[in-house]
């Protein structure tokens, strides 16, 4: 969907309508209240088709207007049709829709739409992982694979983080694949992601998208808590303690350190810009490691999705960020301590144990056929996908907890539990059992990438 002529042209009438306005009112006495300028804006430079989708919804679904009159985009003027509106090469246009008003529309706003007016955001957000995750785990993850979950696990689950593959099925959502807001959905129109994934409908808020909430609402529990890690490190506490006196309305590109906060949140480390260092919505830059990944590795040697990036660089424009609040012994001091955890990581406990299995497999103790349905894969996943990046995320985002408790101390239990059980097998020469798993439905179809 485009802006029409029509618009711009009403826009521009209203800005000399508005000069106009202003000239002849400072001729005037100076005590003159000034009308209320938005609702003067919006009577006068809606088009009438724009105009009759508020009014309607504003009586069919209040919360939405009113979300999207608090927003920029209402004070902007953009209004429900230069979102929703739908083109004819649509195939999600809502048919009931159309028996209500006559502008086709279609309930999906896709990172596309957004990028008629955001393009740069787009376009990193385009190349990031979040926008690709569908596709990079559908390539290796075990569940998906080797099919050891089934749909509803799937849709319930994964996909509500990961995204889901929307699908249209006589000319409606499939309830399936339908509602969803997942990172890395993919749309009817081909593009992946979901910007509302952070910037939630109709504020699409700059505040909410900088705090930690933001993100916590997947990267949490065994696998990735980064909330949690967030919650305990120094920087939590202070935004806990102190966050809500703090500016988190600045401007796209001058939201300050020491200024506008006191300690960063996610965004700032992840995606705000800070002094040299640019806004990104690609959360691969400024990452030197891939420290969720069974053998920790650079992100561009990590096989299934290998980054344009170097990690020399990106950890550079990481300390960058540091370095607008400490100083470089502070910083440098920290990043070595990562380093040697990483390292502690993959050569004491993933390299030994990964041996062990993998000496198993050979003498066929354990069977490859699946991944999930012995005992001593499911103990060695947990390694490296629970505590194993427990330890490591502890490490990297100062939350001692995590890289000690519910980090290297589970490791090393989980070590002992994997001798254990590989010393009876070995001593036993039979094959490990195989637990046959009742809930798939054995829907390893891959969706198409390639649409
Ligand atoms: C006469 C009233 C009316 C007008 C005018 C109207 N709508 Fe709607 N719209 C509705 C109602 C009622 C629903 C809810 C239908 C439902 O529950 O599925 C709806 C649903 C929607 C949905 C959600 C569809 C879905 O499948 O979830 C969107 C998006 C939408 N309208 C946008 C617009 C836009 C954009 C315009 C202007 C071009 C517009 N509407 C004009 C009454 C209206
Ligand atoms: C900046 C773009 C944008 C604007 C402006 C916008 N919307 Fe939406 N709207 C979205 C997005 C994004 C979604 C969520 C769908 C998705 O994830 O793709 C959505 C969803 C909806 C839904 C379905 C929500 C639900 O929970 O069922 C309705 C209805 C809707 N919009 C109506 C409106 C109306 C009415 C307006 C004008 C007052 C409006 N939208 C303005 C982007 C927009
Ligand atoms: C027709 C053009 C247009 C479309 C389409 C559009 N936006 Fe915007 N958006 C704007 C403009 C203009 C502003 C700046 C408003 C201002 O600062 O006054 C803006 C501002 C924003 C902001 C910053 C808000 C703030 O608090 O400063 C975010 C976030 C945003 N848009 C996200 C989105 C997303 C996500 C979509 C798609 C779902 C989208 N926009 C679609 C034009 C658009
Ligand atoms: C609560 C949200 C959530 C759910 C549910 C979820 N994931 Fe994830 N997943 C994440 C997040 C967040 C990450 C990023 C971890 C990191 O990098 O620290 C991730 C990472 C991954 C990765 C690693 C990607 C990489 O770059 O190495 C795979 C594979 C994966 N998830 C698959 C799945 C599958 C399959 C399911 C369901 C069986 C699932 N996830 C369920 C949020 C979720
Ligand atoms: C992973 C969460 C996330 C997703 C997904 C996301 N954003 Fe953002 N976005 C943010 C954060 C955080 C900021 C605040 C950056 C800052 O501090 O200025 C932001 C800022 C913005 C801004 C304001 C400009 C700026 O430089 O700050 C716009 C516009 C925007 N996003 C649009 C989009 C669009 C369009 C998409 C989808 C293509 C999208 N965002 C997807 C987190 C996200
Ligand atoms: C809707 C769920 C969701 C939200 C919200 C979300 N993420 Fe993610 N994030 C994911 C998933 C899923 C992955 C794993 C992608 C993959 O590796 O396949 C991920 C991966 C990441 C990564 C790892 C990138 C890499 O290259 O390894 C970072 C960093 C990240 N997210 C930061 C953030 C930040 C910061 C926010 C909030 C501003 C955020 N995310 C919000 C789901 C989410
Ligand atoms: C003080 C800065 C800082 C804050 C705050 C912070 N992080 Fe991180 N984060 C890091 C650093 C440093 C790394 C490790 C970077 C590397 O690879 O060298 C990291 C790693 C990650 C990773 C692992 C990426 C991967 O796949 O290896 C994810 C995901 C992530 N952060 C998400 C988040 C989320 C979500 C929050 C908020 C709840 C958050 N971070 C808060 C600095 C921070
Ligand atoms: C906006 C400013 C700001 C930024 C940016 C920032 N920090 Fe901090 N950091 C603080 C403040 C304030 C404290 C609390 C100092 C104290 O304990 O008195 C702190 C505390 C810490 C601590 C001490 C943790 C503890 O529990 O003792 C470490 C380590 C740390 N920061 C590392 C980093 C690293 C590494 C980065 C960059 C990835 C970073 N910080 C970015 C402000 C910041």
């Amino acid at each position: 969907m485009k802006i029409s002529k029509g618009k711009t042209l009403v826009l521009n009438v209203c800005v000399i309508a508005l000069t106009i306005a202003t000239v002849a009112r400072a001729e005037q006495a100076s005590q003159i209240v000034s009308p209320p300028l938005k609702e003067y804006r919006i009577v006068r430079s809606v088009t009438e088709d724009a105009q009759r989708c508020i009014d309607c919804h504003a009586l069919e679904s209040r919360g939405i207007v009113a979300d999207w009159a608090a927003s920029r985009h209402g004070h902007a003027n953009i209004s429900c049709i230069d979102c929703h509106a739908a083109g004819p090469a649509d195939s999600d246009i809502s048919k009931n829709h159309l028996a209500l008003d006559k502008i086709p529309i279609s309930v999906i706003v896709s990172p596309k739409d957004c990028s008629r007016c955001h393009p740069s955001e787009a376009a990193q957000f385009v190349r990031s992982k979040h926008s690709n995750t569908l596709e990079l785990i559908w390539k290796f993850d075990p569940w998906l694979v080797d099919g050891m979950n089934n749909s509803i696990e799937r849709q319930t689950g994964c996909y509500h983080c990961h995204g889901s593959v929307v699908k249209i099925e006589d000319g409606k959502l499939n309830t399936d694949t339908w509602p969803n807001v997942g990172v890395g959905r993919i749309n009817p129109d081909g593009s992946r992601g979901s910007c509302s994934s952070c910037h939630t409908r109709h504020k699409f808020s700059l505040s909410e998208a900088r705090k930690p909430e933001a993100c916590g609402q997947c990267h949490l529990g065994p696998d990735h808590p980064q909330i949690e890690i967030y919650e305990e490190s120094k920087h939590g506490a202070i935004y806990h303690a102190e966050g809500d006196s703090w500016n988190w309305n600045a401007a796209p590109g001058t939201w300050t350190p020491g200024v506008d906060y006191r300690t960063p949140s996610c965004s700032v480390c992840h995606i705000s810009g800070v002094g040299e260092i640019a806004t990104t919505h690609d959360v691969t830059e400024r990452m030197a490691w891939e420290t969720q990944a069974p053998l920790t590795v650079r992100p561009s040697e990590f096989t299934p999705w290998p980054a344009k990036t170097d990690w020399q660089t990106e950890r550079q424009k990481m300390e960058q960020i540091c370095l607008s609040c400490h100083s470089q012994t502070w910083t440098k001091g920290h990043f070595e301590r990562l380093d040697a955890a990483v390292a502690n990581y993959n050569n004491n406990y993933y390299e030994p144990m990964k041996k062990l299995i993998d000496g198993l497999y050979k003498k066929k103790l354990l069977s490859e056929e699946k991944n999930m349905d012995e005992q001593l894969e499911i103990e060695m996943y947990e390694l490296w996908h629970h505590e194993g990046r427990r330890a490591r995320f502890g490490a990297a985002m100062m939350a001692p907890d995590y890289a000690w408790w519910h980090g290297f101390y589970e490791l090393k239990k989980r070590c002992m539990v994997i001798e254990e059980q590989a010393e009876q097998l070995l001593k036993s020469g039979r094959p490990a059992k195989v637990f046959e798993v009742k809930s798939s439905d054995g829907d390893t179809t891959k969706p198409d990438f390639q649409k």
